[in-house]
């Protein structure tokens, strides 16, 4: 079943010069999408478009069913959790448990269901000890969980993450990777990660690629991450194995194309 769709999306910040450009996608529920593409290529204004915070110029997105439209906006953005690049600018409560509780207390949820919601989620994301703590006071990865742990708490079916690891350090990156698919698998939400991280395309389900606000290419991440010289050319990265089949390459030793670790090693263990 088809959970986001964009069909034919014009979108610019000043007239007459659009930044997205005729976009058309469709998310599958349950899926964990990947979108790529360089600095500057549309993908956070897509990742605007799709929450509703920004209004598109011509064309049709739907959500679970719903057009987006004046009267929609309020059930989508129920149904949509994002979790932005910097989690400082996240923060409104002066308690990690007030920011878990914001989203709930605007959605009326009453006071007695509350304390279970956010015990629930703040034990999910492993924050449970810091409830009381000052947000910002948090390193960024404990940052990021509260702030997952706040949309979560909202239950959307969807959540767009926007460079969200971006920030941290490898540490930091794992985990929150970790608990972004962990979050997808137990909870069967619709993810869709905006990234750089090409490892992350890798452990997809399906990738679109956007370049000067079109998208250049779509598929399943092993069709589109064996496609170097297309991914170079649009200023991206390779995965690791595919680098590393290249050098045999350069020496003569042809290995068939695979894109995560796991199936170049066997490939490689198939030579001898
Ligand atoms: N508020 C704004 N006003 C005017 N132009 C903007 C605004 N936000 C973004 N743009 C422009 O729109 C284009 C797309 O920007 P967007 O932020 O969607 O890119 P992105 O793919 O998310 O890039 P990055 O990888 O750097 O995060 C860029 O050319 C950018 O300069
Ligand atoms: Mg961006």
């Amino acid at each position: 079943m088809k959970h986001v769709e964009l069909k034919d999306v014009v979108f610019s910040y000043q007239e007459g010069q659009p930044v997205i450009k005729n976009v058309s996608l469709s998310i599958e529920k349950g899926s964990y999408t990947t979108l790529i593409g360089h600095n500057g290529s549309g993908k956070s204004t897509i990742a605007k478009l799709i929450v509703g915070l920004l209004e598109k110029e011509a064309g049709q997105i739907i959500i679970d069913g719903l057009d987006m439209s004046e009267e929609n906006i309020r059930k989508i953005r129920k149904k949509v959790g994002t979790v932005f690049q910097n989690p400082d600018n996240q923060f409104i409560g002066s308690t990690v448990r007030d920011d878990i509780a914001f989203g709930l207390e605007n959605s009326r949820v009453l006071q007695s269901e509350m304390d279970a919601i956010i015990n629930r989620f703040a034990q999910d994301v492993g924050m449970m000890e810091y409830l009381e703590r000052e947000p910002e006071n948090l390193s960024g990865g404990q940052k990021q969980r509260v702030a997952i742990a706040g949309v979560l708490a909202m239950s959307p079916s969807i959540i767009v993450f926007d460079e969200a690891t971006s920030m941290l350090d490898p540490r930091g990156k794992r985990e929150i990777k970790q608990l972004i698919k962990d979050i997808h698998h137990v909870n069967e939400i619709t993810v869709i990660s905006i990234t750089h991280d090409i490892e992350e395309v890798v452990e997809s389900d399906f990738v679109y690629v956007l370049n000067e606000g079109e998208i250049a290419m779509a598929g399943k991440p092993k069709d589109v991450l064996i496609q170097t010289d297309k991914l170079i050319s649009l200023s991206l990265d390779v995965p690791f194995a595919i680098k590393i089949q290249e050098l045999f390459e350069k020496q003569n030793i042809h290995i068939n194309k695979e894109i995560n670790m796991e199936g170049l090693v066997k490939e490689i263990c198939q030579l001898k």
